[in-house]
Protein backbone atom coordinates (compact mmCIF):
# COMPACT_ATOMS: atom_id res chain seq x y z
CA UNK A 1 0.00 0.00 0.00
CA UNK A 2 1.04 3.42 -1.25
CA UNK A 3 -0.25 6.99 -0.12
CA UNK A 4 -1.87 7.74 -3.26
CA UNK A 5 -2.60 11.27 -4.59
CA UNK A 6 -5.87 11.47 -6.82
CA UNK A 7 -5.35 13.35 -10.18
CA UNK A 8 -8.40 13.55 -12.68
CA UNK A 9 -8.53 11.79 -15.90
CA UNK A 10 -9.06 14.61 -18.48
CA UNK A 11 -6.88 17.49 -17.23
CA UNK A 12 -4.39 16.21 -14.81
CA UNK A 13 -5.44 18.50 -12.05
CA UNK A 14 -4.62 17.10 -8.60
CA UNK A 15 -7.09 17.04 -6.21
CA UNK A 16 -7.34 17.51 -2.63
CA UNK A 17 -10.89 16.45 -2.11
CA UNK A 18 -10.66 12.34 -1.07
CA UNK A 19 -14.23 11.91 -1.56
CA UNK A 20 -15.46 14.35 -4.05
CA UNK A 21 -17.51 13.78 -7.24
CA UNK A 22 -14.60 14.16 -9.67
CA UNK A 23 -12.63 16.73 -10.98
CA UNK A 24 -14.00 20.59 -9.77
CA UNK A 25 -12.12 22.65 -12.90
CA UNK A 26 -13.34 20.03 -15.44
CA UNK A 27 -16.79 20.20 -13.96
CA UNK A 28 -16.99 23.73 -14.03
CA UNK A 29 -15.94 23.92 -17.38
CA UNK A 30 -18.84 21.79 -18.78
CA UNK A 31 -16.19 18.85 -19.40
CA UNK A 32 -17.54 16.17 -15.67
CA UNK A 33 -14.09 13.56 -15.26
CA UNK A 34 -13.74 11.32 -12.96
CA UNK A 35 -10.22 11.23 -10.39
CA UNK A 36 -7.81 8.66 -10.27
CA UNK A 37 -5.48 7.71 -8.25
CA UNK A 38 -1.52 7.95 -8.31
CA UNK A 39 1.02 5.65 -7.27
CA UNK A 40 4.59 5.65 -6.80
CA UNK A 41 5.06 2.82 -8.90
CA UNK A 42 8.68 2.32 -9.15
CA UNK A 43 8.04 1.68 -5.24
CA UNK A 44 5.44 -0.20 -5.76
CA UNK A 45 6.66 -2.75 -8.06
CA UNK A 46 9.02 -4.71 -5.99
CA UNK A 47 5.73 -5.11 -3.10
CA UNK A 48 3.79 -6.33 -6.15
CA UNK A 49 6.23 -8.64 -7.18
CA UNK A 50 6.95 -9.84 -3.88
CA UNK A 51 3.37 -10.82 -3.35
CA UNK A 52 2.86 -12.36 -6.56
CA UNK A 53 5.38 -15.08 -4.82
CA UNK A 54 3.55 -14.67 -1.24
CA UNK A 55 0.31 -16.77 -0.13
CA UNK A 56 -2.29 -13.27 0.16
CA UNK A 57 -4.75 -14.50 -2.31
CA UNK A 58 -7.68 -12.24 -3.10
CA UNK A 59 -7.71 -8.10 -3.52
CA UNK A 60 -5.22 -8.11 -0.60
CA UNK A 61 -2.58 -9.80 -2.87
CA UNK A 62 -2.30 -6.38 -5.27
CA UNK A 63 -2.32 -3.99 -1.80
CA UNK A 64 0.98 -2.66 -3.40
CA UNK A 65 -1.58 -0.67 -6.32
CA UNK A 66 -4.62 -0.07 -3.01
CA UNK A 67 -5.35 2.59 -1.26
CA UNK A 68 -5.53 -0.10 2.19
CA UNK A 69 -3.37 -2.70 3.10
CA UNK A 70 -4.46 -6.36 2.64
CA UNK A 71 -4.68 -6.52 6.77
CA UNK A 72 -7.83 -3.31 6.45
CA UNK A 73 -9.57 -5.80 4.05
CA UNK A 74 -12.28 -7.18 6.19
CA UNK A 75 -13.27 -9.71 3.07
CA UNK A 76 -10.94 -11.68 2.68
CA UNK A 77 -12.92 -14.09 -0.02
CA UNK A 78 -13.44 -11.00 -2.39
CA UNK A 79 -11.68 -11.76 -6.02
CA UNK A 80 -9.16 -14.06 -6.54
CA UNK A 81 -12.01 -15.43 -9.28
CA UNK A 82 -11.66 -18.25 -12.31
CA UNK A 83 -11.23 -17.75 -15.69
CA UNK A 84 -12.39 -20.55 -17.79
CA UNK A 85 -11.84 -21.25 -21.19
CA UNK A 86 -14.91 -21.53 -22.96
CA UNK A 87 -14.23 -23.58 -26.22
CA UNK A 88 -17.70 -24.13 -27.30
CA UNK A 89 -18.75 -20.20 -27.02
CA UNK A 90 -15.77 -19.44 -29.18
CA UNK A 91 -17.05 -21.69 -31.77
CA UNK A 92 -20.25 -20.11 -31.59
CA UNK A 93 -19.00 -16.54 -32.08
CA UNK A 94 -16.56 -17.80 -34.38
CA UNK A 95 -13.53 -16.08 -32.43
CA UNK A 96 -10.37 -17.89 -31.63
CA UNK A 97 -10.63 -18.42 -27.39
CA UNK A 98 -13.17 -16.85 -24.90
CA UNK A 99 -12.31 -17.19 -21.16
CA UNK A 100 -15.00 -16.04 -19.01
CA UNK A 101 -13.73 -14.26 -15.54
CA UNK A 102 -16.87 -15.52 -13.43
CA UNK A 103 -17.18 -12.57 -10.82
CA UNK A 104 -20.43 -13.72 -9.90
CA UNK A 105 -18.07 -15.97 -6.86
CA UNK A 106 -17.44 -12.71 -4.92
CA UNK A 107 -19.24 -12.72 -1.27
CA UNK A 108 -22.37 -10.83 -2.55
CA UNK A 109 -21.96 -12.91 -6.21
CA UNK A 110 -20.84 -9.32 -8.45
CA UNK A 111 -17.93 -7.55 -9.48
CA UNK A 112 -19.07 -5.15 -7.03
CA UNK A 113 -18.14 -7.02 -4.27
CA UNK A 114 -14.24 -5.38 -4.82
CA UNK A 115 -15.13 -1.60 -4.69
CA UNK A 116 -16.81 -2.02 -1.51
CA UNK A 117 -14.31 -4.10 -0.22
CA UNK A 118 -11.56 -1.46 -0.55
CA UNK A 119 -14.29 1.44 0.21
CA UNK A 120 -15.35 -0.63 3.53
CA UNK A 121 -11.69 -0.82 4.35
CA UNK A 122 -10.62 2.55 3.28
CA UNK A 123 -13.75 4.13 5.28
CA UNK A 124 -12.43 1.86 8.48
CA UNK A 125 -9.16 3.72 8.03
CA UNK A 126 -10.66 7.26 7.56
CA UNK A 127 -13.09 7.12 10.37
CA UNK A 128 -15.74 7.43 8.61
CA UNK A 129 -18.83 6.52 10.33
CA UNK A 130 -20.39 4.47 7.42
CA UNK A 131 -20.77 3.81 3.77
CA UNK A 132 -23.48 5.01 1.33
CA UNK A 133 -24.35 4.25 -1.96
CA UNK A 134 -26.96 4.63 -4.91
CA UNK A 135 -27.68 1.76 -6.75
CA UNK A 136 -29.81 -0.50 -8.51
CA UNK A 137 -28.49 -3.24 -6.49
CA UNK A 138 -25.46 -5.06 -6.94
CA UNK A 139 -23.25 -2.15 -5.58
CA UNK A 140 -25.86 -1.93 -2.75
CA UNK A 141 -25.89 -5.19 -1.84
CA UNK A 142 -22.03 -5.27 -1.81
CA UNK A 143 -21.83 -2.21 0.27
CA UNK A 144 -24.28 -3.24 2.37
CA UNK A 145 -22.40 -6.84 2.91
CA UNK A 146 -19.40 -4.81 3.04
CA UNK A 147 -19.79 -2.41 6.05
CA UNK A 148 -21.28 -5.41 7.89
CA UNK A 149 -17.97 -7.23 7.87
CA UNK A 150 -16.25 -4.04 8.67
CA UNK A 151 -18.02 -3.14 11.66
CA UNK A 152 -19.77 0.32 9.38
CA UNK A 153 -23.40 0.90 8.84
CA UNK A 154 -24.18 1.49 5.15
CA UNK A 155 -27.15 3.49 3.73
CA UNK A 156 -28.51 2.42 0.49
CA UNK A 157 -30.33 5.01 -1.67
CA UNK A 158 -32.53 3.24 -4.42
CA UNK A 159 -34.89 5.34 -6.44
CA UNK A 160 -38.42 4.23 -7.36
CA UNK A 161 -38.97 1.13 -9.31
CA UNK A 162 -36.10 -0.87 -7.95
CA UNK A 163 -35.91 -4.64 -8.89
CA UNK A 164 -37.88 -6.35 -6.24
CA UNK A 165 -35.52 -9.15 -5.84
CA UNK A 166 -32.75 -7.20 -5.29
CA UNK A 167 -34.41 -4.78 -2.97
CA UNK A 168 -35.18 -7.99 -0.55
CA UNK A 169 -31.46 -9.21 -1.35
CA UNK A 170 -29.82 -6.12 -0.08
CA UNK A 171 -32.59 -5.50 2.89
CA UNK A 172 -31.48 -9.07 4.01
CA UNK A 173 -28.53 -7.04 5.49
CA UNK A 174 -30.09 -5.28 7.68
CA UNK A 175 -29.07 -2.03 5.75
CA UNK A 176 -30.40 0.94 6.00
CA UNK A 177 -32.56 1.04 2.55
CA UNK A 178 -34.63 4.23 1.63
CA UNK A 179 -36.28 4.73 -1.78
CA UNK A 180 -36.51 7.91 -3.38
CA UNK A 181 -38.89 9.27 -5.72
CA UNK A 182 -36.07 9.92 -8.92
CA UNK A 183 -32.74 8.54 -9.80
CA UNK A 184 -31.69 12.25 -9.52
CA UNK A 185 -32.89 12.57 -5.96
CA UNK A 186 -30.78 9.37 -4.88
CA UNK A 187 -27.50 11.65 -6.03
CA UNK A 188 -28.77 15.07 -3.83
CA UNK A 189 -29.55 12.76 -0.53
CA UNK A 190 -25.84 10.93 -1.20
CA UNK A 191 -24.16 14.36 -1.67
CA UNK A 192 -25.69 15.69 1.63
CA UNK A 193 -24.79 12.19 3.36
CA UNK A 194 -21.07 12.31 2.20
CA UNK A 195 -20.31 16.18 2.16
CA UNK A 196 -22.54 17.16 5.72
CA UNK A 197 -22.53 13.87 7.84
CA UNK A 198 -19.13 12.69 6.60
CA UNK A 199 -20.64 9.40 5.25
CA UNK A 200 -18.23 7.27 2.56
CA UNK A 201 -19.85 7.31 -0.84
CA UNK A 202 -19.49 3.88 -2.57
CA UNK A 203 -21.19 4.90 -6.27
CA UNK A 204 -21.44 7.48 -8.59
CA UNK A 205 -22.98 10.68 -6.88
CA UNK A 206 -22.53 13.53 -9.31
CA UNK A 207 -24.56 14.78 -11.77
CA UNK A 208 -23.64 14.55 -14.66
CA UNK A 209 -22.11 11.31 -14.00
CA UNK A 210 -17.92 10.49 -13.35
CA UNK A 211 -18.53 6.90 -11.84
CA UNK A 212 -17.50 6.15 -8.45
CA UNK A 213 -14.88 7.45 -6.06
CA UNK A 214 -11.18 6.93 -7.07
CA UNK A 215 -10.36 4.66 -4.66
CA UNK A 216 -12.74 2.37 -4.76
CA UNK A 217 -12.60 2.25 -8.15
CA UNK A 218 -9.26 0.82 -7.60
CA UNK A 219 -10.73 -2.25 -6.35
CA UNK A 220 -12.06 -2.72 -9.90
CA UNK A 221 -8.36 -2.82 -11.61
CA UNK A 222 -7.80 -5.99 -9.44
CA UNK A 223 -9.62 -7.69 -12.07
CA UNK A 224 -7.14 -6.85 -14.41
CA UNK A 225 -4.36 -7.76 -12.45
CA UNK A 226 -5.95 -11.18 -11.60
CA UNK A 227 -6.02 -11.52 -15.33
CA UNK A 228 -2.62 -10.61 -15.91
CA UNK A 229 -1.62 -13.23 -13.44
CA UNK A 230 -3.53 -15.95 -15.35
CA UNK A 231 -2.50 -15.61 -18.48
CA UNK A 232 0.86 -15.91 -17.18
CA UNK A 233 1.96 -12.14 -16.73
CA UNK A 234 0.40 -11.09 -20.19
CA UNK A 235 -2.47 -8.64 -21.25
CA UNK A 236 -5.86 -10.91 -23.46
CA UNK A 237 -6.15 -9.84 -26.52
CA UNK A 238 -9.69 -7.85 -25.57
CA UNK A 239 -11.96 -7.66 -22.66
CA UNK A 240 -15.68 -7.55 -22.76
CA UNK A 241 -17.72 -6.05 -20.26
CA UNK A 242 -21.55 -4.89 -19.35
CA UNK A 243 -20.94 -0.72 -19.32
CA UNK A 244 -22.98 1.21 -17.24
CA UNK A 245 -20.79 4.28 -16.30
CA UNK A 246 -17.49 2.06 -17.10
CA UNK A 247 -15.89 1.48 -13.65
CA UNK A 248 -15.32 -1.88 -13.82
CA UNK A 249 -13.94 -1.20 -18.03
CA UNK A 250 -12.01 1.82 -16.57
CA UNK A 251 -10.62 -0.47 -13.57
CA UNK A 252 -9.50 -3.04 -15.95
CA UNK A 253 -7.64 -0.03 -18.52
CA UNK A 254 -6.19 1.24 -15.15
CA UNK A 255 -4.43 -2.19 -14.05
CA UNK A 256 -2.89 -2.59 -17.27
CA UNK A 257 -1.52 1.81 -17.35
CA UNK A 258 0.29 0.77 -14.12
CA UNK A 259 1.59 -2.81 -16.09
CA UNK A 260 3.31 -1.38 -18.84
CA UNK A 261 4.67 1.75 -16.28
CA UNK A 262 6.29 -1.15 -13.88
CA UNK A 263 7.58 -2.39 -17.53
CA UNK A 264 5.42 -5.75 -16.38
CA UNK A 265 3.31 -6.05 -19.30
CA UNK A 266 3.92 -4.49 -23.10
CA UNK A 267 0.53 -3.51 -24.38
CA UNK A 268 -3.08 -3.80 -22.61
CA UNK A 269 -6.37 -5.20 -23.63
CA UNK A 270 -8.90 -3.51 -25.76
CA UNK A 271 -11.35 -2.53 -23.71
CA UNK A 272 -14.81 -3.64 -25.29
CA UNK A 273 -18.48 -3.75 -23.74
CA UNK A 274 -21.86 -3.30 -24.24
CA UNK A 275 -24.13 -0.54 -23.48
CA UNK A 276 -28.31 -0.64 -23.38
CA UNK A 277 -29.21 3.44 -24.26
CA UNK A 278 -26.31 4.20 -26.51
CA UNK A 279 -24.50 7.43 -24.91
CA UNK A 280 -20.70 5.90 -25.21
CA UNK A 281 -21.29 4.37 -28.32
CA UNK A 282 -22.41 8.00 -30.05
CA UNK A 283 -19.56 9.54 -28.34
CA UNK A 284 -17.25 7.26 -29.71
CA UNK A 285 -18.30 7.32 -33.30
CA UNK A 286 -18.74 11.19 -33.12
CA UNK A 287 -14.97 11.59 -31.38
CA UNK A 288 -16.47 13.46 -28.94
CA UNK A 289 -14.91 14.37 -25.83
CA UNK A 290 -18.20 14.53 -23.91
CA UNK A 291 -20.83 11.46 -23.22
CA UNK A 292 -24.17 13.04 -23.92
CA UNK A 293 -27.26 11.68 -22.58
CA UNK A 294 -29.30 9.54 -24.90
CA UNK A 295 -32.73 8.99 -25.25
CA UNK A 296 -34.06 6.41 -22.74
CA UNK A 297 -36.79 5.40 -25.27
CA UNK A 298 -37.24 1.66 -24.40
CA UNK A 299 -37.80 -0.62 -20.91
CA UNK A 300 -34.54 -2.97 -20.59
CA UNK A 301 -34.32 -6.07 -18.79
CA UNK A 302 -30.65 -4.95 -18.14
CA UNK A 303 -32.27 -3.47 -15.25
CA UNK A 304 -28.29 -3.06 -13.74
CA UNK A 305 -26.67 -0.57 -16.49
CA UNK A 306 -29.94 1.75 -17.26
CA UNK A 307 -27.74 4.51 -16.88
CA UNK A 308 -29.13 7.13 -20.03
CA UNK A 309 -25.43 9.02 -19.40
CA UNK A 310 -22.28 7.01 -19.24
CA UNK A 311 -19.08 8.58 -18.49
CA UNK A 312 -15.72 10.79 -19.95
CA UNK A 313 -13.52 7.75 -17.75
CA UNK A 314 -15.12 5.06 -19.74
CA UNK A 315 -14.54 6.66 -22.98
CA UNK A 316 -11.12 7.57 -22.48
CA UNK A 317 -10.41 3.99 -21.48
CA UNK A 318 -12.64 2.67 -24.35
CA UNK A 319 -11.21 4.77 -27.18
CA UNK A 320 -7.46 4.57 -25.73
CA UNK A 321 -7.30 0.90 -26.13
CA UNK A 322 -8.83 0.98 -29.61
CA UNK A 323 -12.09 -0.81 -27.97
CA UNK A 324 -15.42 -0.10 -28.68
CA UNK A 325 -18.69 0.02 -26.81
CA UNK A 326 -22.08 -1.63 -28.46
CA UNK A 327 -25.70 -0.26 -27.42
CA UNK A 328 -27.15 -3.82 -27.28
CA UNK A 329 -30.97 -4.33 -28.07
CA UNK A 330 -33.65 -6.19 -25.76
CA UNK A 331 -33.12 -9.24 -28.64
CA UNK A 332 -29.56 -9.47 -28.83
CA UNK A 333 -29.29 -9.05 -24.94
CA UNK A 334 -31.61 -12.25 -24.89
CA UNK A 335 -29.79 -13.91 -27.39
CA UNK A 336 -26.47 -13.41 -25.69
CA UNK A 337 -28.07 -14.86 -22.53
CA UNK A 338 -29.18 -17.79 -23.81
CA UNK A 339 -25.44 -18.38 -25.48
CA UNK A 340 -23.96 -17.52 -22.26
CA UNK A 341 -26.00 -20.81 -20.61
CA UNK A 342 -26.07 -23.20 -23.21
CA UNK A 343 -22.80 -22.52 -24.84
CA UNK A 344 -20.47 -21.77 -21.70
CA UNK A 345 -22.41 -23.12 -18.73
CA UNK A 346 -22.82 -19.71 -17.19
CA UNK A 347 -25.99 -18.46 -16.11
CA UNK A 348 -25.01 -14.88 -15.73
CA UNK A 349 -27.52 -11.99 -14.65
CA UNK A 350 -29.60 -10.29 -17.77
CA UNK A 351 -27.23 -6.99 -17.50
CA UNK A 352 -24.04 -9.00 -17.70
CA UNK A 353 -24.87 -10.75 -20.95
CA UNK A 354 -24.34 -7.47 -22.39
CA UNK A 355 -21.03 -8.35 -22.61
CA UNK A 356 -21.41 -11.19 -24.83
CA UNK A 357 -23.67 -9.20 -26.71
CA UNK A 358 -21.25 -6.47 -27.77
CA UNK A 359 -18.52 -9.11 -28.58
CA UNK A 360 -21.31 -11.06 -31.00
CA UNK A 361 -21.79 -7.55 -32.35
CA UNK A 362 -18.49 -7.08 -33.05
CA UNK A 363 -17.56 -10.13 -34.62
CA UNK A 364 -20.25 -9.60 -37.21
CA UNK A 365 -18.74 -6.06 -37.90
CA UNK A 366 -15.41 -6.76 -38.09
CA UNK A 367 -14.29 -5.13 -35.18
CA UNK A 368 -13.20 -8.73 -33.58
CA UNK A 369 -11.42 -11.42 -36.10
CA UNK A 370 -11.72 -15.15 -36.25
CA UNK A 371 -8.63 -15.85 -34.60
CA UNK A 372 -9.01 -13.40 -32.23
CA UNK A 373 -8.93 -14.19 -28.02
CA UNK A 374 -11.66 -12.33 -25.80
CA UNK A 375 -12.24 -12.20 -22.16
CA UNK A 376 -16.08 -11.83 -21.00
CA UNK A 377 -16.48 -10.68 -17.68
CA UNK A 378 -19.63 -12.53 -15.96
CA UNK A 379 -20.25 -9.28 -13.93
CA UNK A 380 -23.16 -11.23 -11.69
CA UNK A 381 -25.15 -14.04 -11.13
CA UNK A 382 -28.45 -14.64 -12.99
CA UNK A 383 -29.75 -16.20 -10.11
CA UNK A 384 -30.50 -11.55 -9.11
CA UNK A 385 -32.15 -11.38 -12.25
CA UNK A 386 -34.64 -14.76 -12.28
CA UNK A 387 -37.57 -12.83 -12.43
CA UNK A 388 -36.53 -10.73 -15.33
CA UNK A 389 -35.97 -13.59 -17.58
CA UNK A 390 -37.98 -15.50 -20.48
CA UNK A 391 -37.60 -18.65 -18.90
CA UNK A 392 -38.28 -21.65 -21.64
CA UNK A 393 -41.17 -23.53 -21.85
CA UNK A 394 -42.39 -25.44 -18.92
CA UNK A 395 -40.53 -28.75 -18.92
CA UNK A 396 -42.57 -32.09 -19.98
CA UNK A 397 -44.56 -34.07 -17.07
CA UNK A 398 -43.06 -38.11 -17.39
CA UNK A 399 -43.38 -40.90 -15.59
CA UNK A 400 -42.18 -43.77 -17.78
CA UNK A 401 -39.14 -44.89 -19.72
CA UNK A 402 -40.64 -45.24 -22.99
CA UNK A 403 -41.69 -41.61 -23.00
CA UNK A 404 -38.64 -40.19 -22.04
CA UNK A 405 -37.07 -42.14 -25.00
CA UNK A 406 -39.00 -40.72 -27.08
CA UNK A 407 -38.33 -37.04 -25.62
CA UNK A 408 -34.95 -37.26 -25.59
CA UNK A 409 -35.23 -38.40 -29.33
CA UNK A 410 -36.93 -34.96 -30.16
CA UNK A 411 -34.63 -32.86 -27.80
CA UNK A 412 -31.80 -34.17 -28.60
CA UNK A 413 -32.13 -33.57 -32.48
CA UNK A 414 -32.28 -30.14 -31.71
CA UNK A 415 -28.54 -29.45 -31.47
C1 LIG B 1 -24.28 -6.84 -13.26
C2 LIG B 1 -23.60 -5.58 -13.65
N1 LIG B 1 -22.78 -5.61 -14.72
C3 LIG B 1 -22.15 -4.50 -15.13
C4 LIG B 1 -22.31 -3.28 -14.48
C5 LIG B 1 -21.57 -2.12 -15.07
O1 LIG B 1 -21.19 -1.13 -14.21
P1 LIG B 1 -20.07 -0.06 -14.53
O2 LIG B 1 -19.96 0.12 -16.02
O3 LIG B 1 -20.56 1.18 -13.87
O4 LIG B 1 -18.82 -0.57 -13.93
C6 LIG B 1 -23.15 -3.20 -13.37
C7 LIG B 1 -23.38 -1.93 -12.66
O5 LIG B 1 -24.14 -1.78 -11.76
C8 LIG B 1 -23.80 -4.40 -12.93
O6 LIG B 1 -24.59 -4.40 -11.84
ZN1 LIG C 1 -10.11 17.87 -14.52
Amino acid sequence: MSAAALACVRCGHDSEDLLGGGCSRCAAAGTPASLSTVYDLEAARDGLLAALDGPVRGIGRYEAVLPVAAADVAAPDTGDTPLVDAPALADAVGVGRVLVKDESRGPTWSFKDRAAAVAAAHARRLGSPGLVVASTGNAAAATAAHAIRAGLPALVLFARGVNPTMSAFVRAYGADVVVTPTKADRWSLMRHAVGELGWYPNSNFASPAVGNVAYALDGYKTIGYELWEQLGRRAPGAVYFAVCYGDGLAGVGKAFDELRAMGLCDRGPRLSGGEIYGSLERALRDGAEVVEPAEVDHETAAFSITAAQSTYQALRAVRGSSGWVSAISEDELAAAHRLFAERAGFFVETSSAAALAALVRDRAEGRIGPDDEAVLVCSSTGLKSIDHDAVAADPPLIADASALAEHLATTRGKR
